[in-house]
């Protein structure tokens, strides 16, 4: 691999304590106060977050759930404006699905985003409802893949909070 493919490569780990820094200072450069901090360190100790690298670079990253009547369910996606449209969400939903094979995939966004549209559907999910009531006069579109069986598991090292099962933390609209 020459030098510029390496500067360049896109790689996805487990997210840890020591990547904290790099996920708020992404979290805030897509939308400042959106994911609440509580709620991104209770994923990092409970092992349900994933970091994307663009080289040294972090890029973006995923956080999941099994709340979702106790299905997967990534609850967060989150790119750096300045690294998007290079495949890091793509990425991200691949390396969870590596995670979870033969379970049921599920996550949502709300109808005005289009672009976490596109990229459910590049990555071969299909609507599978659609919640109103959540934000208003924007109704969120549950997705859904059936992830193939070839490998990998997750185990948590604790299970996320089920106090809302199909519901998930107030946000702000995304
Ligand atoms: C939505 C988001 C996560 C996408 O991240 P990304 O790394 O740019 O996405 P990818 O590069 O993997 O895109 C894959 C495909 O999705 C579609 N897509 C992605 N962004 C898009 C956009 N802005 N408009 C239209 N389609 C888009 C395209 O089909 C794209 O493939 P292409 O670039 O070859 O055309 C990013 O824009 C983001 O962080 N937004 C703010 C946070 C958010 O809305 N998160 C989702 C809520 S869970």
């Amino acid at each position: 691999m020459g030098i510029i493919e390496r500067e360049f490569k896109l790689r996805i780990d487990q997210a840890r304590a020591k990547d904290r820094e790099a996920m708020v200072e992404i979290n805030q450069a897509a939308a400042p106060k959106w994911h609440k901090l509580r709620h991104l360190n209770a994923a990092l100790s409970e092992k349900r977050a994933f970091i994307a690298f663009v080289g040294r670079i972090p890029a973006g990253f995923l956080i999941w759930t099994r709340d979702f009547y106790s299905h997967y369910f990534i609850d967060l996606v989150v790119v750096h404006p300045k690294m998007r449209r290079h495949g890091v969400a793509s990425a991200l939903i691949h390396a969870m699905e590596n995670e979870c094979p033969g379970n049921k995939l599920f996550s949502s966004t709300n109808r005005s985003n289009k672009a976490m549209q596109g990229v459910f559907e590049r990555a071969g999910f299909v609507k599978s409802g659609l919640i109103t009531h959540l934000d208003r006069n924007d109704p969120e579109l549950i997705y859904y893949k059936k992830v193939p069986n070839h490998g990998g598991s997750i185990k948590p090292k604790a299970r996320s909070r089920p106090s809302h099962r199909h519901r998930k933390p107030k946000r702000k609209k995304r």
